[in-house]
């Protein structure tokens, strides 16, 4: 289980859509999910087609193939892992549960990968539906047309941070209207509004860099998950800019309808922008031990390995300000 090493290629603008990363259609079997940008690195094969990676791969292919910033990629890829991923075997699968990724620790253990609701996919995806109806992983073409007509009313036709505050909002408006079981707490209420910017920071050429992501690209990664033609990564590594735009769009704390539609109700437990240790501190210490209630043996010792990846990421993230947690103990 090697750590990833830290920003191993200069991290500059580079043709990502090259000869030995060609597009290729899913093959039967291949897994896809709810990410675009995980569904797009395995369609090109910076990730394994099938679906199944390893954490390090998933780091090494976000850096790789789209200029991921080092200690992001690996906050979210080891957060991810930790509740989707098979920490025994050390594969995720990028989308549904599936036995490749080998024998499954008991339950409440999930190893759902990442169409698991709510322990990482959550509700108001810009793309994909709720979970309450029915579908929270597959392209959403009536969700797609509504990214399109916010584009066009808010952008000049383009998707930028202007589009991202207001369609960030009408989403959540959306959810809190017609889903009863909606809900915005950590550490779904973080991945929401850096999800809303990634579209811009990853997915507009490096080369273009203007913030401004047209229709066709958009449609290219959400749907067909493939890279325009002689795309670039981005020129530098890139992180959750703009994430502070679209959140002061429409301030809103974390929270959940409590009691069916139109119930949303702030929830004071939950971390939120500057409490920003709590997101992890929760996370680490409700949700991975929650599913982990008492792990013991091999299991034990790798749900730790990953813990520390965990934690070790957030010095990037936030350097020095938070304290590890030990829910397993230490070793
Ligand atoms: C959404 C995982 C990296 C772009 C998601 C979701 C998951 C996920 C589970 C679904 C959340 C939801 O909408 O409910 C991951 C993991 C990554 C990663 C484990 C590892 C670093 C990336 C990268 C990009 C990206 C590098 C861009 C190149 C997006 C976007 C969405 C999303 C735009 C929102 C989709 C929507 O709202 O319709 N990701 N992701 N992700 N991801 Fe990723
Ligand atoms: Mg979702």
């Amino acid at each position: 289980m090697a750590f990833p090493k830290p920003d191993f290629s200069p991290a500059v603008s580079k043709l990502v859509n090259d000869a030995a990363h060609p597009w290729k259609p899913q093959a039967p079997g291949d897994i896809r999910g709810p990410c675009p940008g995980l569904n797009t690195l395995a369609s090109h094969g910076w990730l394994p087609r099938n679906g199944i990676a390893t954490p390090d791969q998933i780091v090494t292919a976000v850096q790789e193939g789209f200029n991921m910033d080092n200690s992001l990629a690996r906050f979210i890829v080891y957060a991810a892992f930790l509740v989707d991923g098979n920490v025994v075997t050390n594969l995720l699968s990028i989308g549904q549960k599936t036995s490749a990724t080998g024998q499954a620790p008991p339950a409440p253990a999930i190893v759902g990968g990442l169409n698991t609701h709510a322990v990482f996919e959550g509700d108001t995806s810009m793309t994909r539906a709720d979970f309450f109806f029915g579908d929270n992983h597959d392209f959403n073409e009536t969700l797609f047309d509504q990214f399109v007509e916010f584009s066009n009313k808010f952008g000049g036709g383009n998707y930028n941070l202007t589009v991202a505050g207001e369609l960030r909002f009408q989403r959540i408006s959306q959810s809190i209207a017609t889903n009863p079981t909606f809900s915005f707490v950590a550490p779904r209420y973080f991945t929401a509004y850096a999800e809303s910017v990634f579209p811009i920071n990853f997915f507009v050429d490096g080369r273009q860099n203007d913030g401004q992501l047209d229709m066709v690209t958009a449609r290219g990664f959400f749907q067909d998950m493939r890279m325009p033609d002689g795309f670039f990564r981005a020129n530098g590594p890139q992180s959750v800019a703009g994430i502070d735009v679209v959140a002061g769009a429409h301030p809103l704390l974390p929270g959940s309808n409590v009691n069916g539609v139109n119930t949303f109700t702030p929830d004071p437990t939950s971390a939120n922008f500057s409490t920003f240790c709590l997101l992890y501190s929760n996370f680490v210490t409700q949700t991975v031990a929650g599913l982990y209630p008492n792990p013991t043996g091999v299991l034990r010792q790798a749900l730790n390995i990953n813990l520390n990846f965990l934690f070790d990421s957030l010095n990037g993230v936030s350097p020095g300000t938070c304290t590890q947690v030990f829910p397993f103990g230490q070793d």
